[in-house]
């Protein structure tokens, strides 16, 4: 890709806390508009995977930085939703594992890791659009992008939807213990606080993102909300 198809093309960024939609919601928005997606919550866990994998340390820096450098990491539009490629193999649900969502938030709280990964995220906006979903996407990554949502929802609500999503997969069970309500709520309380109070990147809407709640929405009502948010943004009326 080059500088010039970099500024054209347009980006929707959907911030907000875990569990409130914004991958569900990216993807459907996405494939409505036809546009490019980029799920920076699963770079962040990518890395975290890759570092477990091998061993290293959540206060490694240098190793972290390292790992991010060369990072062989692709995207693709599957049956399921997008399926994540590390070094040529499809992470699936590895990816999802409690043990990499809260190494993937103790790595995400470091500066340095943030900056090796920036190029990567923004080698994403490409022609005819782009959808971004993470923490910081209207703020840090994209900070000129066409239309910014931050998409929140109740800790409940989000743990919740956590709960019977894995109940679902039959996935309750993580080496050998139960994962409960109380457990992922916690989890989630305590993941919300690290994002929210992080020196870099902090899990805040931007300035010019329109807030949208998800708690007492159906998915889709939310896709409806942000398509309308987008035809909006992209032909405002005069
Ligand atoms: O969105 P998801 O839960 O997959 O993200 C995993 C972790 O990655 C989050 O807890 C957060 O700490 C981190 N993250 C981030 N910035 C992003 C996306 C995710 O710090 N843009």
């Amino acid at each position: 890709m080059n500088a010039s198809s970099q500024a054209r093309a347009p980006v929707l960024t959907i911030d907000g806390p875990s569990g409130a939609g914004k991958g569900a919601v990216s993807s459907r928005v996405a494939r409505a508009l036809g546009w490019n997606v980029l799920d920076s919550g699963a770079v962040y866990r990518s890395v975290a995977l890759a570092a477990l994998q091998q061993g290293l340390s959540a206060r490694d820096e240098a190793g972290l930085v390292e790992l991010c450098r060369d990072l062989p990491l692709a995207f693709e539009a599957g049956e399921q939703g997008i399926e994540v490629i590390l070094d040529g193999r499809p992470l699936g649900d590895a990816l999802r594992a409690e043990q990499v969502s809260v190494m993937s938030s103790q790595v995400a709280a470091i500066p340095a890791v943030r900056e090796a990964l920036l190029d990567l995220q923004r080698s994403f906006q490409a022609e005819p659009g782009l959808v971004a979903d993470g923490r910081d996407m209207g703020t840090v990554v994209f900070p000129d992008a066409e239309v910014k949502i931050f998409l929140d929802a109740s800790v409940t609500e989000r743990a919740r939807r956590r709960y019977q999503q894995l109940k679902q997969k039959g996935q309750l069970k993580e080496q050998g213990e139960d994962v409960t309500f109380d457990r992922l709520f916690r989890d989630l309380e305590e993941r919300d606080r690290r994002d929210r109070e992080r020196a870099v990147s902090p899990t805040i809407p931007a300035d010019d993102a329109v807030v949208v709640d998800s708690t007492r929405m159906t998915l889709d009502e939310v896709v409806n909300r942000v398509e309308q948010l987008v035809r909006q943004g992209l032909c405002p009326p005069d």
